[in-house]
């Protein structure tokens, strides 16, 4: 049984954060998880490593009680003065822990979702799936992971979500304007994938893939960068196995399985 005394599992990375840093992660996730938050006997979400400042944890709720008013979130860092500083911030249906990838949560709850941007990217390669598989079994049934890692504006992100049973998708979201070609967003592949985007490796035929593609349609961007971004995305489900639609595109979102893009071995 896991004692709430034993040492956080994980080590204290840099606390870089900022308001608003996280918008796209969050409306993504409250639209793919706004069935199970709505179903769910208790919707508590982790903001895991939260950084040196609440806010994406304060953001966070904001967003989730936007489907379900009675969400609840507990940040949860492994640097215990990151928790102090936090604590004022405390207020219905948002509290803070000191913890790491135990996810600790007090009465024995299980979390409905448990968030992590931009811890991984700061850990190797080959501890990924051990945490990921950790923070799978912590899970809630129906619960989901969201594991990625973004600039510091949040302009460009990359995520994975995970259900109880392991990945299931990756998602790339961009603020389409300031987007310079589609493989702009390599630098923000999540930890898993930041060192496969080379020859030979899954993620790095789509991104190429991706930049022909909107290359090709350089047309629509005199109609707008969306208008670009939404045939680039239905020309890409050709041939690769993009889960979502038009609806999402126009957010400057594009998710495909994440079986199609994991790294070869
Ligand atoms: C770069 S900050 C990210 C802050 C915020 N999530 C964001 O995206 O703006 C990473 C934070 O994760 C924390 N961290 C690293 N490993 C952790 C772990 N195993 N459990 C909890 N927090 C962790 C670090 O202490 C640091 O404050």
């Amino acid at each position: 049984m896991m004692s709430v005394r034993s040492r956080p599992i994980g080590s204290a990375t840099r606390g870089t954060t900022n308001p608003n840093r996280l918008r796209r992660m969050d409306r993504w996730i409250a639209a793919a998880h706004a069935g199970a938050l709505r179903r769910a006997a208790d919707p508590v979400a982790v903001d895991l490593g939260y950084g040196a400042a609440p806010w994406t944890a304060v953001e966070l709720l904001g967003r989730l009680r936007t489907v379900r008013p009675d969400a609840q979130v507990v940040g949860v860092e492994i640097d215990p003065a990151r928790v102090a500083a936090a604590k004022p911030y405390e207020r219905d249906g948002l509290s803070f822990a000191h913890g790491g990838f135990e996810v600790p949560l007090p009465g024995g709850r299980r979390p409905l979702l448990i968030r992590a941007a931009n811890v991984l990217r700061q850990y190797d390669e080959d501890q990924v799936d051990e945490v990921w598989a950790r923070l799978c079994a912590r899970l809630a049934p129906g619960g989901l992971v969201v594991e990625g890692t973004c600039d510091e504006i949040g302009r460009r992100h990359v995520w994975v979500a995970l259900g109880p049973e392991g990945p299931r998708t990756l998602t790339f979201a961009a603020r389409l304007g300031s987007l310079g070609t589609p493989s702009d967003l390599a630098e923000r592949l999540p930890k898993a994938l930041i060192h496969r985007n080379v020859p030979g490796e899954p993620v790095h035929a789509f991104l190429r893939d991706f930049d022909r593609a909107w290359a090709a349609l350089a047309p629509y961007g005199a109609l707008s960068a969306r208008q670009r971004w939404i045939r680039t995305a239905a020309t890409l489900r050709a041939d690769w196995p993009v889960v979502d639609g038009p609806h999402r595109w126009r957010q400057g979102e594009l998710t495909l399985r994440w079986d199609a893009l994991a790294p070869r071995g």
